[in-house]
């Protein structure tokens, strides 16, 4: 039988086709996101729902779509939907893990090694003119072999930060929630230790933490004031979980030598003061932002909203509601 999709973005990877040969799709938007009204409406009688992480997905949305079976997130985050509205709901939620681990670890390690050797502004140095020939004291950056880097949140993306980390000669140390097991501590040559030892011991730190009320402004004013001054911080997890204010005093400061940023707290705004400093690269959001991994992620949510339409478990659920298709 056929179930109105409603899809808040053209998909890649055919994935788009992909429901449409088995559905009715409502594709909102196109150059521009739905508003949160058009959402709402879309909603209404909607049998699921396929978006973006920059789709806001309240209660009352959630609360007022009678037939929504599922929610698809093309994202591994799923801090923008109200999970818990939708497990009270009868409605399964998905998202994409596995297939953008990679991507966005290399994409944190892009910013950890632009931050600690300046390339953007070194990018920015020979584009005004000013490289006049080669000087040894010209655009010292850090270096990496033999120091610290902490990973906050060992997740699937963590554990792929920490697994690139050996090749260039860093110890790792992680926190998060629970710890990993001896075997996956092993593999990864990573230590838990708690937050304290961590913003201690690190002279790179790398944020994966998802988003939400719990790891909101996980490194704020205080934690930055632990860290260890000339560090380096990286951030590929949520905006959220860095109060933006407090990094950008450090960075004008020096406490912190540089940052590199993929996600910010009030995005796409980004903190006016971190816009002014040499010290700090600025990405858009594109840890994921490959050909490949975008495909597959718009794929993975499409396959997981047929098999729910289909009273099939889908392959990556985020909640158990007690009712779905
Ligand atoms: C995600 O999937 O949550 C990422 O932030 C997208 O790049």
């Amino acid at each position: 039988m056929s179930r109105r999709i409603v899809v808040t973005s053209p998909l890649p990877g055919g994935a788009l086709e992909l429901v449409r040969a088995r559905h009715d799709v409502d594709l909102l938007g196109g150059e521009a996101a739905p508003t949160a009204h058009e959402l709402h409406s879309a909603m209404r009688d909607a049998d699921a729902l396929l978006c973006m992480l920059t789709d806001r997905v309240p209660r009352d949305s959630i609360a007022a779509a009678r037939r929504l079976r599922v929610i698809g997130n093309c994202a591994v985050g799923y801090d923008n939907i109200d999970v818990a509205a939708a497990t009270e709901h009868g409605v399964q939620v998905v998202n994409t893990p596995n297939v953008l681990t990679d991507a966005t670890a290399d994409l944190a390690w892009a910013l950890l090694l632009a931050a600690a050797r300046r390339i953007a502004e070194a990018d920015r140095f020979v584009r005004a003119g000013r490289f006049h020939g080669w000087r040894l004291d010209l655009l010292l950056g850090r270096p990496l072999r033999g120091r610290t880097l902490g990973i906050a949140g060992m997740g699937r993306i963590g554990s792929a930060i920490a697994e690139r980390a050996r090749g260039f000669g860093l110890s790792v140390l992680y926190t998060q929630r629970h710890r990993l097991d001896a075997h996956a501590e092993e593999r990864l040559g990573a230590r838990y230790v708690d937050k304290a030892e961590l913003l201690a011991q690190s002279d790179f730190l790398a944020l994966g933490l998802p988003g939400g009320p719990a790891t909101r402004h996980w490194l704020d004013h205080d934690a930055i004031a632990a860290l260890r001054p000339g560090a380096v911080v990286v951030n590929t997890g949520r905006g959220s979980t860095l109060d933006e204010a407090a990094l950008a005093d450090a960075l004008e400061r020096g406490h912190i030598a540089a940052a590199g940023l993929d996600v910010f707290e009030r995005e796409p705004d980004v903190e006016p003061r971190l816009l002014a400093l040499d010290n700090v690269v600025l990405a858009p959001h594109i840890g994921s932002a490959t050909d490949e991994t975008r495909s597959a992620m718009a794929r993975a949510v499409a396959e997981d909203i047929l098999r729910v339409l289909a009273g099939e478990a889908p392959h990556n659920p985020v909640n158990s509601p007690a009712r779905s298709a």
